[in-house]
């Protein structure tokens, strides 16, 4: 284990380096045991957009290209060396199989060259754990709503660690799936939440009324209705109109996601009798969710929107609470594509 090497009592480097390429982002972070971020390195390939979505195999050619990179820099920035990492985590899925073999490869590598154990994390859990880094951590009990581009659910954590009870997801459509599909729409690029948002700000989120799913009873999520809503309004407008009202158009269909996502987060804390919430995944960045939930009146918890996004630094923090496996008996550790273990906690 190497030292500062400064000062008469030098402390050791106790880092986690995590590596996250699940989807489109290139990720890599190094954080200490107790949860301190000391880098966060997150390459958007901006590649995709042109397909209007991510093309699963350029994802991974572009992993490919630049994981050492952002591995190098991700240290670089930290100030610690490879020497220094006393545990190497990596997102094993659920994900694009091709973009996550890309990170789990060279987490076994870097691993096994140094004799390292191995964290294998499940994305979601990254999403839950955000809440647990510092400098003030969010500690269970607690809600948390994690609304993503491919995933949307609603858990009950009484740990830190994976043992979480999913208590809600959607049953058709993420809620950046919503965001991304209705950008799409209306004409804005990918990935279509962000610019969903800045055009919504010269709306009105009255003007049209979108389907928030409140007869759906129980705390499931459906957005597939609402988008298919948003179609029909921007076809009866008809192209000049819907062109004039964009900014409209955007704002009320931004306000029924949120709207939909309030509603079972109310419904999950009166369930529950929890009285604190924790929101992440890439729609946890915008502003008007964020206000809404803030309104709740609860004890909130909103991370940093580069830890709301995918990133690598969540993945260290739940990396702290699985089941660390040691040199070698990892290097026949596999992906996976779909969210199995939500499956098996519902
Ligand atoms: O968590 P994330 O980075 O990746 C996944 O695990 O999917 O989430 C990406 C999703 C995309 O659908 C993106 O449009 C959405 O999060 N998103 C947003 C915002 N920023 C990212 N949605 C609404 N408003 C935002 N500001
Ligand atoms: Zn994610």
């Amino acid at each position: 284990m190497a030292h500062r090497g400064h000062g008469t009592d030098p402390e050791p480097f106790r880092v986690i380096l995590a590596l996250e390429t699940s989807c489109d982002d290139t990720c890599a972070a190094v954080v200490t045991g107790e949860g301190e971020i000391r880098s966060n390195v997150i390459s958007s390939q901006g590649v995709h957009d042109r397909y209007g979505g991510v093309v699963p195999e350029i994802a991974s050619r572009h992993h490919l290209e630049l994981i050492g990179d952002v591995v190098d820099d991700a240290l670089a920035r930290s100030g610690a060396s490879l020497p220094d990492v006393e545990m190497v985590a990596v997102t094993c899925g659920p994900g694009l199989v091709a973009a996550l073999l890309v990170g789990v490869a060279t987490a076994k590598g870097l691993a096994a060259a140094h004799e390292l154990p191995l964290a294998p994390v499940d994305h979601l859990h990254g999403h839950v754990a955000a809440a647990f880094l510092g400098p003030a951590p969010f500690e269970p009990p607690f809600l948390s709503l994690v609304a993503s581009g491919g995933h949307t659910l609603l858990a009950r954590v009484t740990e830190r660690g994976p043992g979480y009870e999913v208590i809600g997801h959607t049953l058709d459509d993420a809620a950046g799936e919503a965001f991304d599909k209705g950008a799409r729409l209306l004409g804005l690029g990918y990935p279509g939440g962000p610019a969903l948002e800045r055009l919504a700000r010269d709306g009105d989120p009255d003007a049209f009324e979108f389907p928030t799913g409140r007869k759906l009873a129980g705390l499931d999520f459906s957005f597939a209705g609402l988008k298919t809503a948003l179609l029909y309004r921007v076809r009866d407008l008809g192209e000049q109109e819907a062109d004039q009202r964009r900014a409209d158009l955007a704002a009320s269909y931004q306000r029924a996601i949120v709207e939909s996502l309030a509603i079972r987060v109310e419904r999950a804390l009166a369930q529950t009798g929890l009285e604190r919430l924790s929101v992440g995944g890439g729609v946890a960045a915008n502003g008007p969710m964020r206000d809404r939930m803030r309104s709740l009146g609860i004890e909130l918890h909103v991370p940093a929107r580069e830890l709301c996004t995918d990133n690598a630094a969540m993945i260290a923090s739940a990396a702290r609470f699985v089941d660390v496996l040691p040199y070698p008996n990892y290097l026949d550790l596999d992906v996976y594509a779909t969210g199995e273990r939500m499956l098996i906690a519902r």
